[in-house]
């Protein structure tokens, strides 16, 4: 068997396949977003697991995403463009745990990822496989966090990318983006404008679009998120996995990462964590149409929330969120914006991590779930900080505790 594996590309919504070895953004026939599949069975799964970790398999770094490099869809690993993202702590939070009553509470440290967040592993796997199929300008609508991170990506390469963030995102994102030297577009209003922009300035003869599951490539370094689990938890996974949710690939990512695990005999049972996705009170279209029992979201109108990453409108890939959060027997809850701040507090004071405002909000959703009684404090608990908060504007950073020296 040849790896990487060969993989073929099918519409998540209506099925369709199209061919792997050309670029691909989506469904060409429902404009749905497209999926890579593999074939996978136990024995290639055994094979897989013996050359994880073979130093052939890593010619970047021993704990970086490539390591899956088997199951990613790059012909070539050895030429991904890569800063080493992967690898990311699992931190026990004890101290934390025992606060809302829970005895085995993990967080998954996303922000220690090159350009400090999750958005690295997908955008090197997306842009090393564009150009791989011959893509040589991209752009992108982002929050901010994702632009940061195909920017540095893209400054290792002779490409170029243009990168549309809503003017509220923070200096801190404008900066990187033109440090690595992408070209920066501010537009008033949301990620849903950005990208309307965008559409009307890019085409797509000329430009490759990055967006969000407009492309396949984003959701399978995401994937690799799942994999890493199963490896942090010595070949199990957790019960429960909270995830903030905006656009949804890391949620949607992880779920795909279980079902090939299933698929290549790696697991044991059919136990898979229930994934809980956390969005703010101001832009909820996933915990509205969970609630309402709906397999699609309706877009929100005038969406409010400083938590920039989960203002998304209308994701493109709701129907797959909605299907992974029901599968799993998960749930998704909201949070104000005063609960995402208290969160994003308590990450600091009791666990020394300076969050971004979505990895506050999820731990905010830990308490509705316990509320709701979604969950029981026995459970084995992840919650993903997805990023760092220091690139947010400054007033949405977590507030210090009165200063308390050891007394004299
Ligand atoms: C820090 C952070 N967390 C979470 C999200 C939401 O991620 P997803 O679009 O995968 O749901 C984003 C998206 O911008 C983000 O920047």
């Amino acid at each position: 068997m040849k790896f990487p594996l060969p993989y073929k590309l099918h519409c998540g919504w209506c099925g369709r396949s199209h061919p792997a070895e050309v670029l691909q953004q989506t469904c060409t026939d429902c404009r749905r977003p497209l999926l890579a599949r593999f074939e996978l069975n136990p024995t290639l799964g055994k094979k897989i697991r013996e050359r994880l970790g073979s130093s052939s398999n890593n010619p970047h770094s021993p704990h970086s995403l490539w390591r899956y490099s088997d199951i990613l869809p790059v012909a070539n690993p050895s030429r991904a463009i890569t800063l080493g993202e992967g690898g990311t702590p699992l931190l026990k939070a004890e101290r934390l745990g025992s606060q809302f009553g829970v005895k085995h509470l993990w967080f998954k440290d996303e922000s220690q990822n090159p350009t400090g967040s999750f958005k690295a592993r997908g955008m090197s796997v997306a842009i090393s496989r564009a150009i791989e199929l011959g893509a040589r300008r991209f752009c992108v609508p982002s929050a901010g966090n994702a632009a940061g991170a195909a920017a540095a990506y893209v400054a290792q390469t002779d490409c170029e990318l243009r990168v549309y963030m809503p003017a509220d995102s923070g200096e801190g994102f404008f900066s990187e983006c033109r440090a690595f030297g992408a070209e920066v577009m501010m537009v008033e209003g949301t990620i849903a404008t950005c990208a309307h922009r965008m559409e009307a300035e890019c085409s797509p003869e000329e430009w490759f679009d990055l967006s969000t599951l407009k492309e396949p490539y984003r959701l399978e370094g995401k994937k690799t998120m799942g994999f890493e689990l199963y490896e942090d938890f010595g070949g199990e996974l957790p019960d429960v996995i909270l995830y903030p949710t905006g656009g949804g690939t890391g949620l949607i990512g992880m779920w795909k990462a279980f079902q090939e695990m299933r698929e290549m005999g790696w697991l044991e049972n059919d136990d898979f964590p229930r994934m809980v996705s956390v969005q703010t009170a101001g832009c909820a279209p996933i915990v509205h149409a969970f609630e309402r029992g709906e397999e699609t979201a309706k877009p929100i109108d005038n969406p409010q929330t400083a938590a920039l990453g989960l203002r998304v409108p209308g994701p493109i890939g709701d129907f797959l969120i909605l299907r992974a959060i029901r599968e799993s027997g998960g749930a998704a809850v909201m949070v104000t914006e005063a609960e995402w701040v208290e969160g994003q507090g308590q990450l600091a004071r009791d666990l020394g991590i300076f969050a971004s405002p979505e990895g506050g909000a999820a731990l905010a959703g830990l308490r509705k779930i316990l509320d709701n009684e979604i969950i029981s404090g026995d459970e084995r608990i992840v919650i993903f900080n997805t990023g760092t908060g220091f690139k947010y504007p400054p007033t949405t950073w977590p507030t210090p505790p009165p200063y308390q020296g050891i007394a004299a």
